[in-house]
């Protein structure tokens, strides 16, 4: 029988990670086992799957960096672009597996399934927990089902959405999840369930970029003042996400200089820092007015990667705005 092929992409991170005793599961080097030596630990997988391997990269996924994305983007095309592939699967560290994700799932314009995945402890520890992690996102890239989803993040037996999913604790292996949004589907002896029909958001119109622009985040808390987002437009920043208190609020004393930032070429989005739910755009901040992005439930992290990709594209203020209204209607 012929068996589906799949695209293993790997970038490193704890599901490559090695410590130096089994009974260690924090204290590791990520990225220590090339791809090709994780799939061997999971022998079921060369049975059930033709693989592609390729490694573009090997790194802790703290270590990555907007640039890192062009390439992974490139690696994931080629897998797209191969018609004998039917789903492509990407090894990533779990700390910025989110961001990845979501830049994936905003920039490859595809209907194959592309499945991101990690552990959250090292490959060497009694508890790995990356075999069967792995074993469940290769289930999950060659499900028909999976078709048209964008890109999903399997964890723990659980599929998520690239956009809506977060690591949300430092150490245990249910460390994902997406609180507004919930889980799409699980995976459990390679049996692939769905809660909900296909569907994703649009993506963005993708030419490599030949830079990224600069754009920073700028958390608030109690007695916050400009000094940061000063220091980010002295950076050169395009756009700052403000990550505001509540309802993405600011001391009032620093509201003013937030509505004058548009004026001066500087891109503002506000979401809220931290805490889930959707910033509303009829505020006083005027947010149409002075041309301040309103990013619903989106946190700072992932809004931001929205205006990378925009602005990476030329696009202006309102289109981005527009694009989050997308996003945020199809998921
Ligand atoms: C990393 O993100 O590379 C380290 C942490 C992890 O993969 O769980």
């Amino acid at each position: 029988m012929t068996k589906p092929t799949l695209a293993l992409i790997g970038t490193g991170g704890t599901i490559a990670g090695a410590a130096s005793a089994a009974s260690v599961s924090t204290d590791y080097k990520p990225a220590s086992l090339s791809l090709g030596a994780v799939v061997d630990t999971v022998p079921e997988l060369r049975q059930r799957y033709d693989v592609v391997v390729s490694q573009p990269m090997q790194l802790a996924s703290y270590d990555v960096r907007p640039a890192h994305w062009l390439d992974l983007h490139a690696a994931v095309m080629q897998a797209v672009n191969n018609p004998n592939v039917m789903g492509i699967v990407v090894t990533h560290g779990t700390d910025t597996l989110e961001e990845t994700a979501t830049f994936l799932h905003l920039s490859v314009d595809s209907d194959k399934p592309i499945v991101v995945v990690g552990a959250m402890r090292p490959a060497t520890a009694y508890s790995a927990d990356g075999p069967a992690n792995l074993l469940d996102a290769c289930s999950v890239a060659a499900c028909p089902g999976a078709r048209g989803r964008g890109t999903l993040v399997v964890m723990n037996g659980r599929i998520h959405s690239g956009l809506w999913v977060g690591k949300r604790h430092v150490s245990s292996v249910e460390a994902f999840d997406s609180p507004l949004a919930g889980a799409l589907g699980e995976v459990a002896d390679q049996a692939v369930q769905w809660f909900r029909a296909a569907g994703r958001a649009p993506t963005v119109a993708w030419q490599t970029p030949t830079a990224w622009p600069r754009v920073d985040i700028a958390v608030a808390y109690a007695g916050v003042d400009e000094t940061a987002m000063h220091a980010f437009v002295a950076a050169g920043a395009q756009g700052i996400v403000h990550a505001g208190l509540g309802n993405a609020n600011t001391p009032t004393a620093y509201r003013a200089f937030i509505q004058s930032l548009p004026a001066q070429g500087v891109l503002v989005a506000r979401c809220a820092r931290f805490i889930t739910g959707s910033v509303t755009r009829a505020s006083v901040y005027a947010d149409a007015q002075h041309g301040i992005l309103t990013a619903g439930p989106l946190p700072p992290h992932k809004v931001r990667i929205v205006m990378l990709l925009g602005l990476a594209h030329g696009m202006d203020g309102p289109a981005i705005q527009a694009w989050i209204d997308q996003i945020l209607l199809a998921g």
